[in-house]
């Protein structure tokens, strides 16, 4: 058995600055299961959201971030991650990142992107996760405390009872598969941090990388933590519409920049959609481009910047420019293709304002986490600030608070029963394909009863199937993985099947309007409410 004073799932925003903050205290294993930098954190574009210029306030990004999250923001949350900004950013600066500047000037160069009513966004070109992942992740690899574990894929909490924590039990550690070595590893900790960020994945077309499978939330879910809101699932946009180009986002940040949308006719057609046009909230676009495709019958819609001088294109968004290139566009010259993919999961783990979940021993941040942040809409930007805020804030209560201050020495053994290795992958990869095509055919920006209703049946078909192959063969990162999407699949349907009316991310055209008399709350589901595999 590995043992450590605290486990940390994921070395993304969330895990690695939780790392850093308690390792001054124990000793730390940080499991991740694949390359540490493989996570949404090192893809992130446009930057992160904070009141950093005299010219803004933090009334103004509470109102911004309440807005957006159209009535089902925590407003308590929403301030204090919004007054904590200015002091997390400074706390990066320090770990080493370096914000683009204005020249000559001390003054950081602020974006402007959808919902956000002023320029706020510090960003380093276009590619601020990779220079935040940078910055941390030397700081962590060096330190004498964490331990980094890459490849390892935790498979489900170790629990015990516990009657008074919410959930009923307590997190003791994880049972983790090593890619590599195809070994099963117990790893038991005095407290855990679940940081595994988004599931994108549970769609077809995603922004979001291999990793984004939702694994904490499905673990959480089974161990008996509430999930809540996974309904709001939002779709970014503008990905890249090309063969080649898997998973790649052309930030809203160039939006930001003046960039617009125009139809295959060269027409611009936001305006018609609302009055900030292409700078409205990310469902409303998204929406509006879902509409724009289905009444053309065109693939995609393009996004043109080409009217901006070609040097400050270039130095603004480099990284953009390079892989178009790569690609065969000129960014300078000529419009992109584009089209929506889903993008974040603003629903998750509940966890309360000290990121603690309803599981003793186990705190939650990062985009597996609800925090009552982003309500049914998260605004564009504030999720790597509230990664941060809630992983400084988990840190600290991990280490001011020492009822848990014995690693638990037994723990129950991994039970691998009767399995044996399967020679039937391939039921694995079609299982994938069916429920990844069935959320985006069936769950995706645009629903209707009768296509929730039929998703949820073809799901839960595919579960039981799936509960009979895993509990019959060796288990590989992929059959984890599939279990996983299936989970969220059925908890996001599940969700969006309930809520009678269309608000936010949500939109059913059954029940198009709001219903605040009865739905302005949030969607709360536990293991009871669904069959699991
Ligand atoms: P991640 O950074 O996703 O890290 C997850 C970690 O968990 C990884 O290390 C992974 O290996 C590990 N993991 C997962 N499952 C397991 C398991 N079972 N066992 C062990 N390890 C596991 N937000 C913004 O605020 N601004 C932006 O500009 C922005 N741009 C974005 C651009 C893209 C293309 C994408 C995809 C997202 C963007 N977002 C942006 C969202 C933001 O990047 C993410 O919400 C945030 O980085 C999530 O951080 P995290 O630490 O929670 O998870
Ligand atoms: C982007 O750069 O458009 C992504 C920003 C975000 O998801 O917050």
């Amino acid at each position: 058995m590995n043992t450590s004073d605290y486990l940390v799932l994921g070395s993304g925003i969330a895990g690695l600055i939780f790392a850093l903050e308690v390792a001054e205290h124990g000793r730390v294993s940080v499991l991740c299961k694949n390359a540490p930098d493989e996570g949404s954190t090192r893809y992130a574009q446009g930057g992160i959201a904070s009141v950093t210029s005299p010219l803004d306030t933090f009334q103004a990004h509470i109102a911004d971030t309440l807005d957006a999250g159209d009535g089902l923001c925590n407003e308590e949350i929403v301030r204090m991650v919004v007054e904590d900004g200015p002091e997390r950013i400074e706390q990066l600066i320090s770990l080493g990142t370096q914000f683009d500047r204005k020249d000559e000037s001390d003054d950081y160069e602020l974006g402007r992107e959808g919902g956000h009513s002023a320029r706020r966004i510090l960003h380093a070109r276009d590619a601020t996760g990779a220079e935040i992942h940078r910055a941390i992740f030397a700081r962590a690899s060096a330190h004498p405390n964490i331990d980094i574990l890459p490849y390892h894929i935790a498979i489900d909490f170790i629990t015990c009872d516990n009657p008074d924590a919410r959930g009923g039990k307590e997190v003791l550690g994880v049972y983790a598969l090593d890619i590599q070595s195809n070994e099963i590893k117990t790893f038991a900790a005095k407290l855990t941090m679940l940081a595994t960020g988004g599931a994108g994945k549970a769609y077809l077309y995603t922004s979001n990388p291999d990793v984004a499978t939702g694994d904490g939330i499905a673990m959480s879910f089974r161990a008996g933590a509430r999930v809540a809101n996974m309904e709001f699932f939002q779709f970014h946009p503008t990905c890249l519409y090309h063969p080649e180009a898997k998973s790649f986002l052309i930030t809203e940040a160039m939006r930001g920049e003046g960039a617009k949308l125009i139809n295959l006719s060269g027409q611009r057609f936001m305006p018609e959609y609302d009055k900030r046009a292409e700078l409205a909230p990310r469902d409303i676009v998204a929406r509006a481009i879902d509409r724009e495709m289905k009444k053309t019958g065109d693939d995609y819609v393009l996004l043109d910047i080409s009217h901006r001088d070609e040097k400050f294109i270039l130095d603004r968004f480099p990284t953009i420019a390079e892989r178009t290139r790569e690609l065969g566009f000129d960014l300078c010259k000529e419009p992109l293709p584009v089209v929506p993919a889903a993008h974040y999961c603003c629903g998750g783990v509940v966890s309360d304002s000290w990121g603690r979940s309803d599981l003793a021993r186990l705190y939650v941040a990062g985009e597996t986490a609800q925090t009552g942040l982003h309500g049914a809409n998260r605004l564009a930007s504030n999720s790597l600030l509230e990664a941060l805020v809630f992983a400084h804030r988990a840190a600290r209560h991990a280490l001011a608070h020492g009822e848990y201050s014995e690693i638990p020495r037994v723990v129950p053994e991994w039970d691998s029963l009767d399995t044996v290795k399967s020679s039937e992958e391939v039921l694995v990869s079609h299982s994938w394909d069916e429920v990844r095509r069935t959320m985006w055919n069936l769950v995706g920006i645009s629903r209707r009863d009768k296509r929730l209703e039929l998703a949820r049946r073809r799901i839960e078909q595919i579960a039981a199937e799936v509960k009979d192959y895993y509990w019959s063969y060796q288990v590989t990162s992929d059959l984890v993985e599939l279990r996983n999407i299936i989970t969220v699949a059925l908890i996001t349907i599940h969700c969006a099947a309930r809520r009678r009316e269309s608000r936010g991310l949500h939109f059913n055209s059954d029940v198009p309007n709001h219903d605040d008399e009865n739905w302005l709350i949030d969607s709360v589901v536990h293991a009871s409410d669904i069959s699991l595999v």
